[in-house]
């Protein structure tokens, strides 16, 4: 692996199988994302993209084939030191936001920062700085349920940067969002993704989004078409 390089997956393979009916949702997936860069991940419904992310993310195990992010095989770890090496490298938005209900929107953005050892009274005043920074300021103390969709999508988003994680993956970061929010929200993805030991993959359907982009890889049925730097090249 080129030292630059964050995350290589290597001829991925990833079957579903429910009720003897068998989905192959990766097929022969291979991805160089190198550090430094935001990687945006692009193509139809059912096309792979949250299954590959899940790969690359520890969350999902795939069934052929290799996937190391920062030079660590994630397959190869025992159960502890994945949980611990996602804890501490990686930050994860759900395409369903994944809050939790019974937890206000401070207490969610501080989960990572606790499960990381954090004092909890330190942990919820760094998550309001980062909800404040999402625009969220005013309501760190509301439950989900009380928030629109694209102000819990904002939570979510908060909590997997709270930590300072080293990969960021977000699904669908900005589904929710008007364009103007949207915006905000990936200048503060791509101020993150400057780091040069930093690395972001976002999947998405929204072109608003396209240029922030330094990469972007398309999908199709499992497979990755073609990576292109910008959206014109798709
Ligand atoms: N848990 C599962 N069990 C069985 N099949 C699954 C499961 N999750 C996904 N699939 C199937 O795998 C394929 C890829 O799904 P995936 O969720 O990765 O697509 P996607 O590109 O993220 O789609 P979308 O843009 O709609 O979110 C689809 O055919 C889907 O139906
Ligand atoms: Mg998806």
């Amino acid at each position: 692996m080129e030292s630059n390089t964050a995350v290589s997956c290597r001829n991925v393979v990833k079957v579903y199988d429910t009720g003897g009916q068998k989905v192959t949702a990766l097929n022969d997936i291979d991805l160089e994302i190198r550090m430094g860069e935001l990687m945006m991940l692009v193509g139809p419904s059912g096309c792979g993209k949250t299954t590959l992310i899940s790969v690359i993310a520890g969350i999902l195990d795939q069934d052929e084939g290799s996937c190391e992010v920062f030079g660590k095989n994630l397959l190869t770890l025992r159960n502890h030191e994945k949980l611990d090496f996602r804890a501490k490298n990686i930050g994860f938005v759900f395409q369903a936001y994944n809050l939790l209900p019974s937890l206000t929107a401070a207490e969610n953005v501080s989960v990572p920062l606790i499960i990381n050892g954090m004092k909890r009274v330190e942990a919820e005043r760094k998550a309001s700085q980062l909800l404040e920074q999402v625009g969220l300021g005013e309501r760190t103390a509301s439950l989900p349920s009380q928030l629109s969709g694209g102000q819990q999508q904002r939570v979510a988003i908060a909590r997997a940067l709270v930590h300072d994680p080293r990969l960021i993956v977000c699904d669908e970061p900005t589904s929710a969002l008007d364009h103007e929010t949207g915006h905000t929200v990936m200048e503060l993805l791509k101020d993150v993704a400057l780091h040069k030991d930093r690395v972001l993959v976002i999947v998405t359907h929204d072109a608003r989004i396209f240029n922030f982009a330094d990469r972007i890889a398309a999908m199709d049925d499992g497979h990755i078409l073609k990576v292109v730097n910008s959206a014109a090249q798709l």
